[in-house]
C-alpha cells in the first residue's frame, strides 16, 4: 500500500469521524484544510506525523485528543450584533410581542455561541429595551449559550474581549454603557448582562430535551457546515423545544425550507425569522 493510498484512506476515515462527531461535512478534496488545522496538534500530542495522529484518533482512546481535533476543525468566527437585523428584529418585533403576550418568563437559546458575542449581544438588546420601556419587560429572563467547544465556552464565560473583537460591532455608546475596561486593551462585559447568560457545552447532534423549553432560538452560521439529513434532524429537534409561537433565527444564508416543514417564515421590517407553526390537533 502506498503512502498516498494510506493518506486517502485516512482522509476518508477522518471525514467520517468528523461528521459522526460533530456533523461537519468535509469535501472530498479538503486535505489542505485538515493538514493546516491539525499539524500543530501532532507536535502537541507528540506524534511523528499526521497519519499517526489520525490513526490514534480512530482507536478513540484519548478523549482529550478527540476534543482538540474537533476544536481545531470547527470555525469559531463570530462578532457583536452580527448582521444587525436579528438584533433589530429582537428589539422591534419579538420583545414587544413577548411583552404584549405577558409571558411568565423568557428563555432564549444561543445554540452555537462560540466566544459569547451572540449571547451577550442578545442580553444588551434586552437591557436596552427594558431601559427604553420601563416595566414593560418585567419577567425572569434566561439566555443559554451552548457550543461543542469547551475552549470557546471558557472564553465566553470570562466575558473579556480585546480591541479587535470590540471593534467588530460594539458602538462607542454600547462600549461605555455595557463594558468596563479590564486592562489597557481589554474590556469586560458588565455583570448585569453576564448574570443573564449561562454557558454550557452541548453538541447539536445530541438530544436537547434536558434544556427545557425556549421562546426564541438563535442558531446562526452553524447549519451551513452540516449535511441535509443533519440539518433536518436539528431543525426538527429544535421545534420540539420551542414554545408555541416561538421563533428561530438562522444565519443569513440558512433556511429551514427544504429541511423542515415545522416553521413558517415571518417577514419583519428588518429581516426574516421562522416561527413554529401551530401543531395540528
Ligand atoms: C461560525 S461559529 C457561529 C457563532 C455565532 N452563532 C455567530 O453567528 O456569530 C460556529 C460555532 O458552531 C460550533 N459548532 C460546530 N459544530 C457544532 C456542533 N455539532 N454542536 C455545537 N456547536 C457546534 C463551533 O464550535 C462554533 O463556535
Amino acid at each position: 500500500m502506498t503512502d498516498q493510498l494510506l493518506s486517502k484512506m485516512l482522509y476518508d476515515d477522518f471525514r467520517h469521524f468528523l461528521e459522526n462527531a460533530c456533523g461537519i461535512v468535509l469535501g472530498e478534496n479538503k486535505h489542505y484544510l485538515v493538514t493546516s488545522r491539525l499539524n500543530r496538534l501532532t507536535h502537541e500530542f507528540s506524534f511523528n506525523n499526521l497519519n499517526d495522529m489520525l490513526n490514534a484518533l480512530k482507536s478513540n482512546k484519548d478523549s482529550k485528543l478527540r476534543e482538540r481535533v474537533i476544536d481545531a476543525m470547527t470555525t469559531n468566527e463570530t462578532s457583536w450584533f452580527r448582521d444587525s437585523y436579528p438584533y433589530e428584529i429582537l428589539a422591534e418585533d419579538i420583545l414587544p410581542e413577548v411583552a404584549k403576550n405577558k409571558l411568565p418568563r423568557l428563555r432564549i437559546w444561543s445554540a452555537a455561541a462560540s466566544t459569547g458575542q451572540e449571547s451577550y449581544s442578545i442580553g444588551i438588546v434586552i437591557q436596552e429595551f427594558q431601559g427604553l420601556h420601563p416595566g414593560m419587560l418585567n419577567l425572569p429572563i434566561e439566555i443559554l449559550g451552548t457550543d461543542i467547544s469547551n475552549t470557546v465556552l471558557t472564553a465566553a464565560r470570562k466575558g473579556i474581549y480585546d480591541e479587535l473583537s470590540m471593534g467588530r460591532g460594539v458602538s462607542a455608546e454600547r462600549r461605555k454603557r455595557f463594558f468596563t475596561q479590564a486592562s489597557a486593551s481589554q474590556w469586560l462585559i458588565n455583570e448585569k448582562i453576564r448574570n443573564m447568560v449561562r454557558f454550557i457545552e452541548l453538541n447539536l447532534l445530541q438530544n436537547y430535551s434536558q434544556l427545557g423549553k425556549f421562546d426564541l432560538i438563535f442558531c446562526r452560521n452553524v447549519l451551513i457546515y452540516f449535511s441535509s439529513e443533519i440539518k433536518s434532524a436539528i431543525l426538527e429537534r429544535m421545534a420540539q423545544i420551542l414554545n408555541p409561537g416561538g421563533y428561530l433565527i438562522l444565519g443569513g444564508s440558512e433556511t429551514p425550507s427544504g429541511y423542515s416543514s415545522l416553521y413558517e417564515m415571518v417577514r419583519f421590517t428588518k429581516g426574516v425569522a421562522y416561527r413554529l407553526k401551530p401543531r395540528k390537533p
